[in-house]
């Protein structure tokens, strides 16, 4: 038996290290033991060694990406199930391709997991303020990850809060910043991190100007965010004053969030964005490929909502790309109106499906989904604040007025929106696909032109 000791439980280059070694020597993956320890690594420990494993070899890419992902797990058989994929790969190296294999599936959802861990960090982790005299201050907070994901995701935050001075704790592993060098040490309890100051107060005050409390749902609040974050989190403690505060609230709401962002729109929308790709508000996020989020200048003056993401836009990560996105392309391009210059995103922002056979036929979300998907779209519209917005079908109109309504009721009448703006309903682009009347079809896309017409004078007039 041989023993591959890691530095750490990311150690992903020791694992690679070894794993080459291994795998030179012709190891077989049940004979090697994995282990996390100080000791060094000592291969061949129980054997002969074998004769220096000489030559080197390449693995794809893409293999080399999803192990460093699937390696900071908290499965313990991740080391192995690694191995493993790397010995086969060597003999088959399009094995990655191959979705229906169990142990490339195994690995993906490993990932996967990880991948949402380093999300659900970017989107949760708070700092406060440590206050230290003649010191430059500190901002320190706390997290609770599920998996070895503090190192990986360490870059990220650098970038984020490079001006800054900070910590992030966890019971693992807690990793610092000084405004120029990364450094890590071991894990701390919860105690170690301060409870409250100013910091907290402005996230607060920003957390409050977004809210929308005609939108909450206390008892549905445990399912849209996860509940081991509540108590890490500012927002919760702030659901009751602000629901008793509702009426008053509404009216300023958007003119304070924008004001207490400064203005800097692009910035905050890169950062929303990015805090979407770990969504996990609803169950649609299992399934889907990925978050797709809107696109478009944050000045846009029109914006358009669809009801979610198709098979193409999930796969693409972009929204209106399929065939639903053609027909929009040419009717909006029919309209006058450019691209480049609009908003454009769903109400849902994860491609509910069910599968049938290899293909994956849209489902229609529900209404809790679209519920839960609201606090993106919220704040996508802060952070936009488009004076024309077109409702593509019944599902966005539901996102966009809180209510469900009939097209044909509500079509060619401005409704008026909680934060002042317009709202066009018309029918989605894949209605038109789906008549199987030619004549009608074309009548009812000329009308769908002529509502994306009327949208793009109305946007023009807040020029
Ligand atoms: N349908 C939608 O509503 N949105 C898309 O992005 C694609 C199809």
């Amino acid at each position: 038996m041989h023993v591959a000791t890691l530095a750490s439980e990311d150690d992903f280059d020791g694992w690679r290290t070894a794993a080459r070694t291994l795998a030179l020597a012709g190891v077989a993956p049940d004979a090697v033991v994995w282990q996390v320890g100080d000791q060094p690594a000592d291969l061949f420990a129980d054997q002969p060694a074998p004769d220096a494993p000489s030559g080197a070899f390449s693995v794809p890419r893409p293999f080399v990406d999803l192990a460093r992902r699937a390696l900071c797990h908290r499965d313990p058989e991740r080391f192995a199930l690694l191995y493993t994929l790397l010995t086969r790969i060597r003999a088959q190296p399009k094995l990655l391709d191959d979705q229906a294999d169990p142990l490339v599936r195994r690995i993906e959802h490993l990932a996967k997991d990880v991948r949402r861990d380093m999300h659900k960090m970017r989107a949760f982790v708070r700092f406060r303020e440590i206050a230290v005299d003649g010191a430059e201050p500190r901002y320190v907070a706390w997290f609770e990850p599920d998996n070895h994901i503090v190192r990986a995701n360490a870059d990220f935050f650098a970038r984020r809060f490079t001006t800054m001075h900070w910590s992030i704790l966890t019971p693992e592993l807690s990793v610092h910043w000084d405004g120029d060098t990364l450094a890590f040490t071991p894990g701390a309890h919860r105690a170690d991190a301060p409870d409250g100051d100013p910091l907290e107060e402005t996230w607060k005050t920003y957390y409050a100007a977004i809210f929308n409390p005609a939108r909450v749902k206390v008892g549905a609040m445990t399912k849209e965010m996860p509940r081991k974050y509540w108590k890490n989190m500012l927002e919760t403690a702030l659901v009751p004053e602000l629901l008793a505060s509702a009426q008053k609230r509404e009216s300023g709401m958007i003119a304070a969030a924008h004001a207490d962002i400064g203005g800097n729109a692009r910035v905050s929308w890169e950062a929303l964005r990015e805090e979407s790709g770990g969504c996990t508000r609803c169950p649609l996020y299992g399934p889907a490929t990925q978050t797709v989020f809107g696109e478009g200048p944050t000045d846009a003056r029109l914006m358009f909502v669809g009801e979610q993401p198709g098979d193409q836009e999930d796969i693409a990560g972009r929204p209106f790309v399929g065939p639903a996105g053609q027909v929009f392309d040419r009717a909006i391009t029919a309209a006058g109106i450019d691209r480049a210059r609009v908003y454009v995103t769903n109400a849902v922002k994860h491609f509910k499906f069910e599968p049938r056979g290899k293909r994956r036929i849209h489902a229609k979300p529900a209404g809790p989904e679209i519920d839960a998907c609201r606090w993106w779209l919220d704040q996508e519209r802060v952070l936009v604040r488009p004076p024309v917005t077109v409702a593509l079908g019944a599902t966005a109109a539901r996102a966009l007025l809180g209510r469900v309504v009939t097209i044909s009721k509500s079509r060619g009448t401005a409704i008026t929106l909680p934060d002042g703006g317009e709202c066009w309903v018309t029918v989605h682009p894949s209605y038109l696909l789906r008549l199987p009347d030619r004549v009608q079809a074309e009548e009812e896309y000329a009308r769908f032109v002529e509502d994306l017409t009327t949208a793009r004078n109305r946007a023009e007039a807040f020029a």
